[in-house]
């Protein structure tokens, strides 16, 4: 019984190789190297005390990923490969929807000619675009996402709806919030691929010194201080959370099961709270100036994750603060690999 985790030398799927390979899954990964690198299965060995299988291929190859479903037999799939950069998807959208859209449909033929059930699915918030009411819960509203990458996740989304209502299979969709952090190991770790987008890259090489400013976007927003809150959840935190739900998944008696959950912490922080947690945490300084609102940008999201809680037993339990040390560790390990 394994679990193809794809995209599993990624980011979040490194960290949830970790966490199925404590829970004792075999784990076979398929990771086209195309935003990882090769280290973090080293690293991953090394943390977890463990090896996964490992295929470096692009999920695009049907006829590769065919070979694998035959030397394997796979029990499930926590699908995590996907292009993700938001501003890249407006301008590559066709490569988006390819990347993100093909590769899910070729896991899914497997699934469905095998007659494979228990599939993980990455969304995220961005579907539900800037909700009216705070938490956001699963009856929140969808909103068709104004980026080719939310949009994807969107229509990732109803083609699993679609697939475990025709085939009687079973789904999960995980909807993060904004993940972050590092493991404590401080070996792995989200790689930055040029200028960050995201903050919590930016803080930690703005404090590292790579970057001479953070660019704060917009301190104009109707919140407490001024800038927009997002909902930070650690990600080792989100990686147990997908275990949990694979576990919920397989232990189900019903033929067909479509899951959906949001995974955040229930609180939602400011860009300068952010900043300021980051620099306690670690005792470093952030320089930062207020700029304009970056466009896209919505003003609030938090979760309201109590339903994971309750059907999942899952529940975030790391503070922004620990996770902020643990991003500062691994952007040291970087230092010290650059050396
Ligand atoms: P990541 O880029 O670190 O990991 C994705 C991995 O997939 C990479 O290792 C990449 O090499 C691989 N990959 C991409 N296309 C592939 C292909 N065609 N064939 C084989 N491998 C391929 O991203 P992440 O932050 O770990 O995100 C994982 C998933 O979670 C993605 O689906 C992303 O959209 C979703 N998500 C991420 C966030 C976030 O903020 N990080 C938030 C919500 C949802
Ligand atoms: C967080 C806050 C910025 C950088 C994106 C995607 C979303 C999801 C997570 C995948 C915002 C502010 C940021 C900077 C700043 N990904 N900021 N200066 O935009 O909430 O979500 O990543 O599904 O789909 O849209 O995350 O980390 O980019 O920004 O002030 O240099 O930090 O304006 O308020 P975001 P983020």
């Amino acid at each position: 019984m394994a679990i193809l985790v794809t995209g599993g030398l990624g980011y979040i799927g490194s960290h949830t190789v970790v966490e199925l390979l404590n829970n004792g899954f075999d784990v076979v990964i398929v990771d086209d190297l195309s935003n990882s690198e090769k280290f973090i299965l080293k690293n991953i060995e090394e943390v977890a005390g463990k090896k996964p299988v490992f295929y470096p291929f692009d999920l695009k190859r049907r006829e590769l990923l065919t070979q694998v479903f035959d030397a394997h037999q796979i029990d499930g799939c926590i699908n995590f490969a996907a292009s993700k950069a938001v501003g890249e998807s407006q301008v590559k959208p066709i490569d988006y929807y390819e990347n993100n859209l093909f590769t899910l449909i070729n896991i899914l033929q497997e699934f469905k000619e095998r007659g494979i059930s228990n599939f993980i699915f990455s969304s995220s918030c961005t579907v539900y675009g800037q909700a009216e009411k705070m938490p956001i819960d699963e009856n929140t509203p969808l909103k068709m996402p104004e980026s080719v990458y939310g949009k994807t996740k969107q229509m990732g989304e109803e083609i699993l709806i679609d697939f475990a209502k025709a085939y009687n299979r079973k789904i999960s969709l995980l909807r993060y919030f904004n993940p972050i952090g590092a493991h404590p190991s401080g070996k792995l770790g989200e790689l930055p691929l040029g200028i960050p987008n995201n903050l919590i890259p930016y803080v930690t090489q703005t404090a590292a010194g790579i970057r001479e400013k953070l660019s704060i976007w917009g301190d104009d927003y109707d919140t407490e201080d001024g800038t927009a809150v997002r909902d930070y959840i650690y990600v080792v935190d989100l990686a147990k959370a997908h275990v949990s739900a694979l576990k919920n998944l397989l232990h189900s008696n019903e033929e067909t099961v479509i899951d959906i959950f949001n995974l955040g912490t229930g609180k939602g922080s400011s860009v300068l709270e952010v900043v300021k947690a980051f620099e306690t945490a670690n005792d470093v300084k952030v320089p930062y100036q207020i700029c304009a609102r970056r466009e896209g940008d919505i003003t609030i999201a938090y979760a309201n994750a109590d339903k994971a809680e309750k059907e999942l037993h899952w529940k975030s339990e790391t503070s922004l603060e620990e996770s902020l040390r643990t991003v500062w560790k691994w952007q040291q390990y970087l230092d010290s690999r650059a050396v």
